[in-house]
């Protein structure tokens, strides 16, 4: 079926207006870190393999949802690299007609070795979970000594053009003595600091205190250096702005402090293809099942379209988010 034909040229507009262009895609559940505001220690429940949608069945939900609209597509996880073969689908996805760019959220342990075969592959870009630069408390966040490499990874991203990000999970008392830091990292580098509000999510310790707000952030980045707010940037969550004298940027992601919901374009699919609406919200349809059991790919575009219809307004206030949800950040990616 080609995207010239008849209403799958309509796109993915909710009943608040929205248009979703953007579908996030958890390749796996699985991760090889345990940052603590993520997961327990001991990891959380994984989907059996069998559960976890094929390569196959991603390629084909891309394209279904491509032809009602879908041009960006990031993959996540859990970690993502960890999927066998992810170089491969990075580079079929980006094929599909329609897709104007991939993008990858991980938590870069592989990235030095992959950076160049993601390039070749046709990703734009990467976003990099690094919340601190100090080896000892990496080590306690991520419950893994793997800063150097995660390091690396970042080098060799940037090396091989890939457009950076590095996101940065900001907690009073463990890392927010580091602010400047992270803009002096991006001093030199073509790399963009997001500076990103602690989420509650299932079983991460979340707690009020251990959240630091953009505005607190920003503050304490303006008494040391002018921020200025970047233009051209209508598609992205975070506010970015420009530093004198820097060559990177910051971006705040005020997921807790703001909500962004009026904008919002993005959807998404879990890794074993349940459909989700909203980050915050529980999963709607499976379509991983609907594809399983021969549905075509009208069938499969009505059930998005009907699931989309249910999307909220607004997501409901902070205090209900953990009531809201079974999923972990792992379980659901980022
Ligand atoms: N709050 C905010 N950001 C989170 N991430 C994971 N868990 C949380 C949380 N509780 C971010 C990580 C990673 C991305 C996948 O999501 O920084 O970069
Ligand atoms: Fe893994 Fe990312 Fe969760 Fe850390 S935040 S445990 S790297 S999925």
């Amino acid at each position: 079926m080609s995207p010239e034909n008849g209403h799958h040229l309509q796109s993915l507009v909710d009943t608040h207006g929205r248009k979703h262009d953007y579908l996030r895609i958890s390749l796996t559940d699985r991760c090889n870190f345990r940052c603590t505001y993520c997961m327990p220690e001991e990891g959380v429940e994984c989907k059996p393999k069998d559960e976890i949608l094929t390569f196959e069945e991603i390629i084909r939900l891309v394209q279904i949802f491509a032809s009602v609209g879908i041009a960006k597509v990031r993959l996540t996880g859990g970690e993502p690299t960890i999927r066998k073969g992810h170089e491969e689908l990075i580079g079929q996805i980006a094929k599909i007609p329609g897709i104007t760019s991939v993008h990858m959220t991980t938590n870069g342990s592989s990235l030095a070795r992959m950076a160049s075969r993601y390039v070749e592959a046709g990703l734009s870009g990467v976003n990099v979970s690094l919340d601190t630069l100090i080896a000892e408390r990496f080590a306690k966040i991520t419950r893994r000594d793997a800063m150097q490499a995660v390091l690396d990874g970042i080098e060799e991203a940037l090396r091989v053009g890939l457009s950076t990000k590095v996101n940065v999970v900001v907690m009073p008392g463990e890392n927010d003595d580091e602010l400047e830091s992270f803009v002096e990292f991006a001093r030199h580098r073509p790399v963009q600091i997001r500076f990103i509000e602690f989420m509650p999510f299932l079983e991460n310790g979340w707690a009020n205190e251990r959240v630091m707000t953009s505005a607190d952030i920003r503050a304490r980045l303006s008494e040391k250096y002018t921020l200025n707010p970047r233009k051209g940037q209508a598609e992205s969550v975070a506010t970015e702005f420009d530093i004198e004298g820097v060559q990177g940027s910051v971006g705040f992601v005020s997921s807790v402090s703001e909500s962004f919901c009026g904008t919002c374009n993005r959807i998404r699919l879990t890794a074993d293809g349940q459909f989700k609406t909203c980050l915050f919200l529980p999963p709607r349809s499976s379509l991983r099942d609907a594809l399983r059991s021969g549905a075509l790919e009208e069938e499969v575009i009505s059930i998005i379209r009907a699931d989309l219809a249910t999307k909220w307004a607004a997501h409901p206030p902070m205090s209900k988010w953990r009531q809201l949800d079974t999923l972990s950040m792992v379980q659901i990616g980022g």
